[in-house]
């Protein structure tokens, strides 16, 4: 499969009151057409900020290093001019809380026209077929009665089917998904991932999923990146990583949510996520791992392909390093 997004040695920074803070230290992966990556680690791994560096959407004081291309081209290139219109068309985002991304003082109709008409150049006439449209491939039976609603006058279900409706209109060949379905209640999450897997298969478009939920993961990615501290650690196809998981960590992970298919006997993480004005040297992991060898504590391990299809950065399995 044709890759879609790819990014390469991705090194973000933060300068804070406390000093500056080594966000991402150095991620690669990618995104093939059609598929849904999963992105997966604790709070504070660095996964949201991935998704910003990819719309460019960090703040000021933010530095950024490494390649992100897109169809090809390098986004770390463009101008603002050109990501206007790469943004919120080609590639697009939908955030954990829609509450926060809906404005309560207007109707449903006005925010999602507004962005259409934006997008897409249409009259207002067809600006609002083509919204009435995208919420009933939501799911939404009744488009006219939703349009002429305010967002509290809606369920979190439903703002949260709007928002996808929203970043679809534009017909975008990436979707971002920030951790979806994190402030809905379980059944809810379910179809919401549902309708995501099924407006892939009817729009073809591929998606970058965010979640600190490996249940999530498993129901609906067809590859997964597991990301600790900044780096991404694991990439596997699903089934292989809840079969096979090499990385210490992602061992780890996975061992908080019971899963008959796995073989391997796991053990629970220890100790916390480290700081990242101060991270921990060599294997960002390594004050965590019980495997850690002299050379974890000194020697970064670089993302290799271990077996096919299967990539990994953990001493214990060779490959390269660096200081
Ligand atoms: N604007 C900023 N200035 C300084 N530090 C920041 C900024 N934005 C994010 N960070 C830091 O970057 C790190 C990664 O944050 P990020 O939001 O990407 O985590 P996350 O993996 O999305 O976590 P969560 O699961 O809680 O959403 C955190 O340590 C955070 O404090
Ligand atoms: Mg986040």
């Amino acid at each position: 499969m044709k890759k879609l997004l790819e990014v390469e040695d991705l090194y973000i920074d933060f300068k804070t009151l406390w000093g500056v803070a080594k966000v991402l230290n150095g991620v690669s992966f990618d995104i093939r057409e059609g598929e849904i990556f999963g992105l997966v680690g604790e709070t504070g791994c660095g996964k949201s900020v991935t998704a910003l560096s990819i719309l460019r959407l960090l703040p000021p004081n933010a530095r950024i290093s490494g390649k992100i291309l897109f169809k090809g081209e390098n986004l770390l290139e463009k101008s603002e001019e050109e990501l206007r219109k790469i943004r919120g068309k080609e590639i697009s985002i939908v955030f954990q809380d829609p509450m926060t991304s809906l404005n309560p003082l207007f109707k449903i109709g006005e925010q999602m026209l507004d962005v259409i008409e934006l997008h897409e150049g249409l009259s207002r006439e067809k600006a609002e077929e083509h919204a009435k449209k995208l919420l009933k491939a939501v799911g939404l039976s009744d488009p006219g009665r939703i349009l002429d609603s305010y967002p509290h006058e809606l369920s979190g279900g439903m703002r949260q089917r709007i928002m996808i409706a929203m970043a679809l209109s534009s017909n975008p060949s990436l979707l971002i998904a920030d951790e979806p379905t994190t402030a809905l209640d379980v059944t809810i999450q379910k179809q919401i991932l549902e309708l995501i897997l099924d407006l892939r298969s009817k729009y073809k478009f591929s998606v970058l999923l965010i979640t600190h939920d490996l249940g999530v993961v498993a129901g609906v990615c067809d590859r997964v990146g597991v990301m600790y501290a900044g780096n991404i650690v694991e990439i596997a196809d699903t089934e292989e990583l809840f079969e096979n998981p090499l990385h210490p960590y992602t061992q780890g992970l996975l061992s908080v949510v019971p899963d008959p298919r796995m073989k391997k006997p796991i053990r629970p993480l220890r100790g916390s996520v480290p700081s990242l004005l101060n991270p921990p040297s060599g294997c960002r992991f390594h004050p965590r791992c019980d495997y850690t060898s002299k050379t974890c504590t000194t020697v970064k391990p670089e993302l290799h392909e271990y077996s096919p299809g299967h990539f990994v950065a953990c001493h214990l399995y060779g490959g390269e390093g660096s200081d």
